[in-house]
């Protein structure tokens, strides 16, 4: 059952190739020139006409949500909030008819987001689902919704529900952004040309396996990690941090590159590891400064960088390559290598990397 892997989790994570085709399948139409979401549809005109968008969500689908914020906002130009389901739903927040709330999740048995759920429904916003789990609780809840078909996850540790939530969240923010006219035809053609080829380059991404097992090997015992990232790489820095903190129990913390001279950077000396995800991008160049800020306190620097990078390598002691892609598909490559990262050195720790101590798969209680 776990198709000749180890654990369930380096299975899911091998399998992202597939299933973030799985959840482009009758939605990205290449040939055709168009996207379709059975479960927009209906509801386009809300979409069009939407002031702001809520999406609420927990854990790591908290982080696919945050994605979903820069993509919303980047290509259809609404107003998005991302909420912790926990702290919406006992906030008395302000929500009307005109408001659409997007919930994710994988189990779709979540507790917050279901109750965060029935706040919203109950004052009258519109409720869209990305759920994994075909007919679960959060699924039937939901006004419309589409389904990730990531296929089971198993791991309690997510990883091929992330990728496919944000492959979802991308192709609905390409719809909404074309019909609202802040997407041009020529951008949607380049974006969903560029989304095909996600697959393959994160097939590519995963041939590091090997590489990312001997920086484990080297980071395996230490107490703290640092995970930074600025723009679509900020939320991937927050993901990497819980990949790691919730199966090797290192604590690990994800920033905003730009923040940490707020506060985190008292952290680091010569034996704190950073890991700055410095993908070629529109913050490329600030990425590279707060790289060098590292550098001035010592910190040792794992880079994740776009594929023929010549500027951060000398600056740092491991560097990660993965294939460049358009900005805005970015977290969908660069996740990869920090899944397997935490995976790795969760393994060399002995830990039970598929049953975290203290953790559910599903957590039905608030
Ligand atoms: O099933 P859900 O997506 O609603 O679950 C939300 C969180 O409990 C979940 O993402 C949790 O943070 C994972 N263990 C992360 O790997």
């Amino acid at each position: 059952e776990k198709g000749g892997y180890e654990h369930f989790m380096l299975k899911e994570i091998f399998e992202q190739p597939r299933s973030i085709l799985d959840s482009m399948r009758g939605r990205l139409e290449l040939v055709a020139g168009h996207l379709n979401m059975g479960g927009i549809r209906a509801y386009e005109r809300k979409f069009m006409n939407a002031d702001r968008i809520i999406i609420v969500a927990c854990g790591t689908s908290w982080h696919a949500g945050l994605v979903a914020e820069y993509l919303l906002e980047d290509l259809a130009r609404i107003p998005v909030e991302v909420e912790y389901a926990s702290e919406f739903r006992y906030r008395n927040p302000v929500i009307t008819e005109r408001d659409i709330v997007i919930a994710i999740s994988q189990s779709g048995e979540t507790a917050d987001t279901l109750a965060a759920i029935e706040l919203a429904k109950s004052k009258g916003a519109t409720i869209f689902g990305i759920c994994n789990v075909v007919g679960s609780s959060i699924a039937r809840a939901t006004d419309a919704g589409a389904y990730t078909h990531a296929g089971p996850e198993i791991g309690v540790a997510s990883t091929k529900a992330f990728t496919a939530q944000v492959t979802v969240l991308t192709i609905l923010a390409m719809i909404v952004g074309h019909k609202r006219g802040t997407l041009s035809d020529t951008r949607l053609q380049e974006l969903m040309v560029e989304l095909g080829s996600i697959p393959a380059k994160v097939e590519k991404a995963l041939l590091l396996n090997d590489e990312i097992e001997l920086i484990a090997e080297t980071f395996k015992d230490v107490p703290n990690f640092l995970y930074l990232g600025r723009g679509y790489n900020f939320p991937v820095a927050l993901e990497g941090a819980l990949k790691l903190k919730e199966i090797s129990y290192i604590h690990a913390e994800g920033y905003p590159a730009a923040e940490m001279k707020h506060g985190p950077i008292a952290l680091i000396d010569e034996n704190m590891p950073v890991v700055v995800i410095a993908t070629k991008d529109s913050s490329y160049e600030k990425v590279v400064s707060n790289i060098q800020e590292v550098k001035a306190r010592k910190g040792r620097i794992i880079a994740v960088v776009t594929e023929g990078d010549t500027v951060i390598p000398p600056m740092a002691e491991f560097v990660i390559e993965v294939p460049a892609t358009s900005e805005v598909l970015v977290p969908l490559v660069s996740v990869v290598p920090l899944q397997l990262l935490s995976y790795h050195i969760a393994v060399l720790r002995g830990c039970n990397v598929d049953q975290p101590r203290n953790l559910a798969k599903s957590v039905t209680v608030e």
